[in-house]
């Protein structure tokens, strides 16, 4: 399916703008807010973040924030890719670190219900992906993309679709965490 031409994918700039933060969070927000199982951040905890906390989850050189707008510059679409890395986060999970590969994440995918199945999420998938095969130049090391899914959510079958295939399986609160990944 080709990306949509009356949206525009871009990445947020790192430093992010106010226009961008404010765009984000809101995005962000209403993502918490309408999609609640889709995520392990509660909205509640997301509401009380401070304008710094969010900035610096833009500005974080180990992660790359992509977004969607519409032709009146409505965000409608947000996802992230995070860079797999030695010094890493305590939230890449564990198990989907494959040795000698170099890995991303994808973190975070939201489309707002009123732009839904008209390849969003595909073109974002594809931007993050594109941003990944051209990180770092050329080592050598095989890439590949991860993500973590609640087995119980829509998004599991779309992943499987465009390739994914599951690797891992934690439980979390009682729900099932499904990790797959991607060659890229
Ligand atoms: C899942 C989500 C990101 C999909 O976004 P989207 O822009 O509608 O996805 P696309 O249009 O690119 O869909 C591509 C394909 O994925 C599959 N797919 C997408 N949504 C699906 C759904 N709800 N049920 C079953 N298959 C689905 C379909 O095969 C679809 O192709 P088709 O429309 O030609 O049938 C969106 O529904 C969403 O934001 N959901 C809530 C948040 C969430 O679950 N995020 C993922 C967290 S890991």
């Amino acid at each position: 399916m080709p990306f949509p031409s009356d949206y525009t994918i871009f990445p947020i700039l790192q430093p992010a703008s106010d226009d961008h933060l404010a765009k984000w969070v809101d995005l962000r927000l209403q993502g918490l807010k309408l999609d609640p199982a889709s995520f392990s951040t509660r909205y509640e905890d997301a509401m009380k973040k401070t304008r710094e906390e969010h900035l610096s989850r833009l500005n974080d050189p180990l992660i790359r924030t992509l977004a969607v707008e519409t032709a009146d510059g409505t965000w409608v679409a947000t996802a992230a890719v995070g860079i797999f890395n030695d010094q890493s986060f305590g939230w890449v999970p564990e198990k989907l670190w494959e040795d000698g590969k170099k890995g991303f994440l994808l973190l975070g995918l939201w489309v707002h219900p009123g732009h839904r199945r008209k390849g969003l999420a595909t073109g974002i998938i594809q931007a993050a992906t594109d941003f990944a095969r051209g990180y770092g130049g050329a080592s050598g090391a095989e890439k590949y993309m991860a993500v973590e899914v609640y087995e119980d959510v829509a998004a599991l079958k779309m992943y499987e679709g465009l390739g994914f295939k599951a690797k891992t399986s934690r439980e979390s609160d009682g729900r099932t965490v499904v990790g797959l990944s991607r060659v890229l």
